[in-house]
């Protein structure tokens, strides 16, 4: 994007974490941000936290369901007119606990719902907008370094979702690059300058909407809490990578029309590694 000034973000999960971050920076950008979540209350907190810094709605979604998309669409156009920057970012945790052939079936239709049907969505109720519009516009898919470089093997349904959304990205890049390339694609590996944790509601396991119930009770603390206060605990306390760092990383990918948004020098181990392993015909046993 050669100018977010006075253009129209839509951020998916952008009641907290990473997407409300998001919204921040594009506010600070001088963008009018339509912050989407499947939670109205925290979506609402987050829109009067960020409603001094500019143009700020909220649009209550569900990005699993197609119909909740195309409604939030409808609306972002109904308040602004216009969309240039569309930042599928929802996401969850499953719960699935156990090895991966003792996951129950809902724990993958859940995490599917979210994270792959959620870009799916995403990518149906606002591309054929996008090009409608015929300006300069962008989308942004949240990967992550688990599953989006290699997996952890501990977390088939999140790593799983999170190759599939590198997929999907690549293909939509491929097609509209040749369609029109004043829309560009962009997968996010939320990373910042300071290395360390995202310490966002991400590491608690989701509640499970009406038809993705689990038969075994799921454990819904915050993992990444007790393990940073086990640190502090011990005298070695987590770095903590600021979101507005993940924002940044953001903005900086969209003025340079950045495919792969990663912070130069995370992951570049691991994805040599997993490069070396197929080339090697290797069993993939990545060190970590
Ligand atoms: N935090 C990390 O370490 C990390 C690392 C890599 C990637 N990510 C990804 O970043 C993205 C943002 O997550 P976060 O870390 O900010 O976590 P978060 O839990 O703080 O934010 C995710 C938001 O998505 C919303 N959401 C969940 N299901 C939804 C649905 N069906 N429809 C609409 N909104 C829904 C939640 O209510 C929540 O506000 C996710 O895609 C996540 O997988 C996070």
């Amino acid at each position: 994007m050669k100018e977010l000034k006075g253009k129209v973000a839509v951020i998916t999960g952008g009641a907290g974490g990473i997407g409300k971050a998001m919204g921040e920076r594009f506010l600070g950008e001088g963008m009018k941000v339509v912050l989407s979540d499947l939670n109205a209350e925290n979506l609402q907190s987050a829109v009067n936290e960020l409603r001094p810094l500019g143009e700020v709605i909220g649009v209550p979604a569900d990005v699993s369901q197609l119909e909740s998309v195309e409604s939030l669409r409808d609306a972002v156009l109904n308040e602004f007119g216009k969309v240039h920057v569309v930042c599928n970012n929802a996401g969850v945790a499953s719960g699935a606990h156990g090895k991966l052939w003792e996951h129950e079936i809902n724990d993958w239709r859940f995490a599917f719902s979210v994270h792959v049907y959620g870009v799916i969505n995403g990518i149906n109720a606002f591309v054929p907008t996008l090009l409608a519009q015929g300006e300069e516009a962008h989308i942004v898919n949240t990967s992550s370094n688990n599953g989006g470089f290699s997996p952890i093997a501990m977390s088939p349904t999140y790593a799983t979702c999170k190759a599939a959304v590198v997929t999907l990205s690549e293909c939509l890049w491929g097609q509209l690059h040749d369609v029109d390339p004043n829309i560009g694609v962009s997968v996010l590996f939320p990373t910042g300058k300071t290395k360390g944790v995202l310490n966002t509601g991400i590491w608690a396991a989701a509640e499970r909407p009406a038809g993705y119930e689990p038969d075994a009770p799921i454990d819904h603390t915050h993992k990444m809490a007790g393990w940073m206060a086990s640190m502090e605990q011990a005298g070695t306390p987590m770095a903590v990578t600021p979101l507005s760092e993940v924002a940044d990383t953001v903005v900086d990918g969209l003025y340079a029309n950045r495919f792969w948004m990663v912070e130069e020098g995370r992951f570049e181990e691991a994805v040599q590694e997993r490069t070396n392993i197929i080339l090697q015909r290797a069993n993939p046993d990545y060190k970590r």
